[in-house]
């Protein structure tokens, strides 16, 4: 039986009780779902598992689905890598929920640290479902009817300024043009509403005036940041986060640098929001 130790109010759970090396049991697929989808994220320590194990782990919950701009582990496509340090600091810095550029945006992220920083490096996550929860019924009827634009382009427009960086992402902005999302949507488990806009890849409100969707939108971003919306998480060695793409933010503390960080993730395709 896994046990699940709840790390903050709103979201996040620490799960004991299961070796990730191990093939899944159905008993124990069905008691991560449920955790996943009531904690929002989840997290394990001390698994010392091989990119095929996380693959195969993540393989349980959904089909793997590969990022257009990360390098991968050789050999797993699905597994793409994060790595910083002196040369390379990271550059992810905002609040967000993973490839909402794509119509479908990730169920899930399962991501797993393999070099942590001796300090700092923390993860934060925030829930979409408080936080939307904690809106007034008049601000959640309006938004209810809206739907937002979400672009790859707009996300990745650091590295694509770089130079060179257009041409090496090219595909990827071939592949990933402008898509839209509603504000709120369901999450199709819980059946929970959650706000479905973030800093990184949102551009806009659709049929709002371009000042008043900005005014909305910043409203939105400095609401779900509310300190008790959140949990934080730091990291050892072969910790690993899993977390519901559907119903979260997430964001790294950058706290670290020259030091080096390095976290291999998979990610799992979702369905299209509703
Ligand atoms: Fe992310």
């Amino acid at each position: 039986m896994i046990r699940v130790h709840p790390i903050g109010a709103a979201l996040g759970a620490e799960i004991e009780g299961i070796d990730l090396r191990e093939p899944l049991s159905d008993e124990q697929l069905h008691s991560l779902e449920s955790a996943l989808v009531q904690h929002q994220v989840i997290f394990f320590r001390d698994q010392e598992i091989t990119p095929a194990q996380q693959s195969a782990f993540a393989r349980r919950f959904g089909a793997p689905q590969c990022h257009p701009a990360y390098p991968h582990v050789d050999g797993y496509p699905e597994l793409s890598i994060l790595e910083s340090d002196r040369e390379n600091p990271s550059k992810i810095e905002k609040w967000h929920t993973d490839m909402t550029f794509r119509p479908n945006p990730p169920l899930g992220s399962i991501l797993r640290a393999r070099i942590v920083p001796p300090k700092g490096g923390d993860t934060l996550w925030l829930s979409l479902a408080a936080a939307y929860e904690a809106l007034s019924e008049p601000m959640r009827k309006f938004l209810d009817g809206l739907r937002a634009e979400h672009s790859f382009e707009h996300g990745f427009q650091e590295s694509l300024a770089e130079p060179g960086g257009r041409e090496r992402l090219a595909q990827a902005l071939a592949d990933n043009p402008p898509v839209e999302h509603p504000v709120v949507r369901t999450h199709p488990v819980s059946g929970r509403r959650c706000l479905f806009v973030n800093c990184l890849f949102t551009t806009r409100i659709v049929g709002l005036h371009p000042a008043e969707s900005d005014a909305l939108l910043e409203f939105l971003y400095a609401h779900v940041q509310r300190k008790e919306f959140t949990c934080r998480f730091h990291w050892r060695e072969n910790s690993i986060a899993f977390w519901d793409n559907r119903s979260t933010q997430h964001r790294p503390e950058n706290d670290y640098w020259p030091e080096r960080r390095r976290m291999e993730r998979v990610t799992i395709e979702g369905d299209e929001p509703f």
